[in-house]
């Protein structure tokens, strides 16, 4: 029997730098319902130049769970894929084979340029 999973894109971006220009992360799909063992993909794409992305899950406890950290190109993590392309100014998080605790939220935070005397730490949920 396939267990139907529902996962949940949340929005989360972190800027490690205070930046006057504002800076837009856009992630999609929203809520996902998939089936055990199919393939599935997320994406955050983003307004600024940057300079990394980590994706996170959020566990049942509510804690976040660093996925990864990337810089450039392709990451592969067990059934995890993710990958960064400046030119588009997208990440993707692929997930293959899903299992059941592939279920949650996640989230992509952004790492931007900055110069020392502009940084600063700014969340928003
Ligand atoms: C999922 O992706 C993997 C690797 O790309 C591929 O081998 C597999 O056939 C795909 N499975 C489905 C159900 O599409
Ligand atoms: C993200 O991509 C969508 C569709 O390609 C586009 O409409 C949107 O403006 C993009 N968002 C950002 C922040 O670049």
């Amino acid at each position: 029997m396939q267990t139907q999973m529902r996962v949940l894109l949340g929005l989360l971006w972190l800027q490690t730098c205070w930046v006057r220009v504002q800076m837009n992360v856009e992630q999609s799909p929203g809520v996902l319902n998939l089936q055990e063992g199919r393939n599935t993909s997320m994406m955050c794409n983003y307004s600024s130049i940057i300079t990394s992305v980590q994706w996170f899950q959020q566990n049942p406890e509510g804690h976040l769970v660093s996925l990864s950290f990337i810089t450039s190109g392709m990451q592969r993590k067990g059934r995890l894929i993710f990958t960064l392309n400046f030119q588009e100014r997208n990440s993707h998080l692929h997930i293959t084979d899903s299992q059941p605790g592939d279920s949650g939220t996640y989230f992509c935070t952004v790492e931007a340029q900055c110069s020392a005397d502009t940084c600063g730490l700014y969340m928003k949920p």
